[in-house]
């Protein structure tokens, strides 16, 4: 049994409850209490009444708290960490890392409710006064999905809870029990009952619905797929709901003439290769200079067959399994069909893992953007190489997205990055680097990648109105 089981025991369920079990074996790991959608809109009534004390706290009231559950998240990383692998399948360092990541949010955001300063604008008639003022929007909900089971509920709970709103987050059906601890320490932390509230459901359509068309609830936070994304973006429309929309990408990585070999390569085994190519910032293309390909393939190949493939919970493990024997079937079929149109795997790390959840990371050179391979959205340890002549054609292949959420740039010419990171239709770019994510970074895309930022001063800001107050004199 896993530590965090202890923590939640007043979620878990019988038979008909929310099956979780281990990606890597599997092995039932516990079953959790499903929510019916009457129950979740009880919740969100709960919710919202536990918001009126919350929101007339100082900010400095709710940091206090806020700060006291990131200590409680820190003083529980080991535990969680292993509810992170148990669930998810990400090696144990990787987990630990998430923990911490998710933790500097929920940090982040305690001291950013300090700050939410309103203005005083120079007036437009002597006699008045014009000034505004930031206020909680109200009752929230998230859905996050299960590539991050911690941090994607930190980066959207602790805004709301620093904002002064309530929020009600339904985790993934596959990793609910990581939402329930953090749910479970923010209570131990002080936060009033029922405010931050954790409702996994089998039923999440449903449940979708609910979010969207409940009368209290005044904004919705959604990291998931852009076809979801969509169903909820017109579910809302009725309540003209406020939206932050994190959805899915289809990353670019390039690598110019001028690039340092080692230096990419070390980016892409970051971007690539982190939870073993299942987020939504992970290059999906490598758009790799023709006068370069050769040497960097070279070198890509050696790093990515020197992989440990495994389970999370052994030792020197970096490659977990996918979440499902599905998203490796879907994974497998995507090599398969770029190699049945003229694609080579020229590089493949061992797997002898027994589960059908595992994908080999592999490096398949000749890719074309034509190929689906290069325009869907991996979400597997698959390199997929794709040559290009000039920075023109990498710019518009890179481009040649409905997705812009987050690309990669390496070039020793600064000059170069600074054009072609202008130029790359994406809400991120990282240049000469393959991590982007930090808690003091503003997270998002642009096109059908979504929009609303998270992290930063920003991603306050989504949780708030601004209020214009006109004083006469
Ligand atoms: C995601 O995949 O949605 C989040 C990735 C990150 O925060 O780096």
């Amino acid at each position: 049994m896993i530590e965090a089981i202890r923590l939640i025991e007043s979620a878990l369920a019988g038979a008909d409850g929310l099956h979780v079990a281990n990606p890597a074996t599997g092995e039932a790991i516990a079953t959790v209490r499903a929510w019916s959608t009457a129950e979740v809109a009880g919740a969100i009534a709960r919710a919202d009444r536990a918001r009126a004390g919350w929101a007339a706290l100082t900010a400095s009231g709710r940091a206090e708290v806020l700060r006291k559950w990131y200590e409680l998240i820190l003083a529980n990383e080991a535990v969680l960490a292993e509810a992170v692998t148990a669930e998810a399948g990400k090696p144990l360092a990787e987990a630990l890392a998430e923990v911490r990541y998710g933790a500097a949010y929920v940090q982040w955001f305690a001291e950013e409710g300090r700050r939410a300063n309103g203005e005083v604008i120079p007036t437009f008639a002597n006699d008045r006064r014009v000034l505004t003022i930031r206020q909680g929007v109200g009752t929230c909900t998230a859905i996050t999905p299960w590539n991050f089971p911690v941090a994607m509920v930190t980066r959207k709970a602790a805004p709301a809870l620093a904002a002064g709103c309530a929020i009600v987050v339904k985790p993934a059906e596959a990793t609910p029990i990581s939402a329930l601890a953090l749910e479970w320490l923010g209570q131990r932390a002080g936060l009033p009952e029922g405010l931050f509230a954790v409702t996994p459901t089998g039923d999440p359509a449903g449940v979708g619905r609910v979010f969207c068309t409940h009368p209290l609830v005044r904004k919705l936070s959604f990291t998931g797929s852009t076809r979801v994304g969509k169903v909820l973006m017109a579910q809302a429309a009725d309540q003209v709901l406020r939206l932050s929309l994190e959805l899915g990408g289809n990353a670019p990585f390039i690598v110019m003439d001028d690039a340092d070999l080692d230096r990419a390569v070390r980016g892409v085994m970051d971007a690539k290769f982190r939870n073993a190519g299942q987020t939504c910032v992970c290059a999906n293309r490598l758009l790799v200079h023709d006068t370069v390909h050769d040497a960097f393939v070279a070198k890509l190949g050696a790093a990515v067959a020197s992989l440990k493939v495994g389970d999370g919970r052994d030792e020197g493990v970096q490659i977990g399994p996918l979440i499902s024997p599905e998203a490796a079937r879907r994974v497998a079929a995507l090599v398969a069909d770029a190699v049945g149109a003229g694609a080579q795997v020229v590089a493949e790390a061992a797997c002898d893992a027994a589960s059908p959840a595992f994908a080999a990371p592999c490096v398949v050179t000749g890719v074309t953007p034509a190929m689906a391979l290069a325009s869907s959205e991996i979400f597997g340890p698959v390199a997929a190489v794709i040559r290009v002549s000039s920075e023109a054609e990498a710019i518009t292949i890179a481009n040649d997205t409905p997705y812009g959420l987050a690309a990669y740039l390496f070039t020793a010419d600064t000059g170069r990055a600074w054009r072609m990171m202008e130029a790359l239709e994406f809400g991120m770019v990282a240049i000469n680097d393959g991590r982007l994510s930090s808690e003091v970074a503003p997270f998002g895309g642009v096109k059908q990648s979504g929009f609303g930022r998270e992290g930063s001063s920003h991603g306050l800001t989504e949780y708030m109105e601004i209020k214009y107050a006109l004083l006469g004199l």
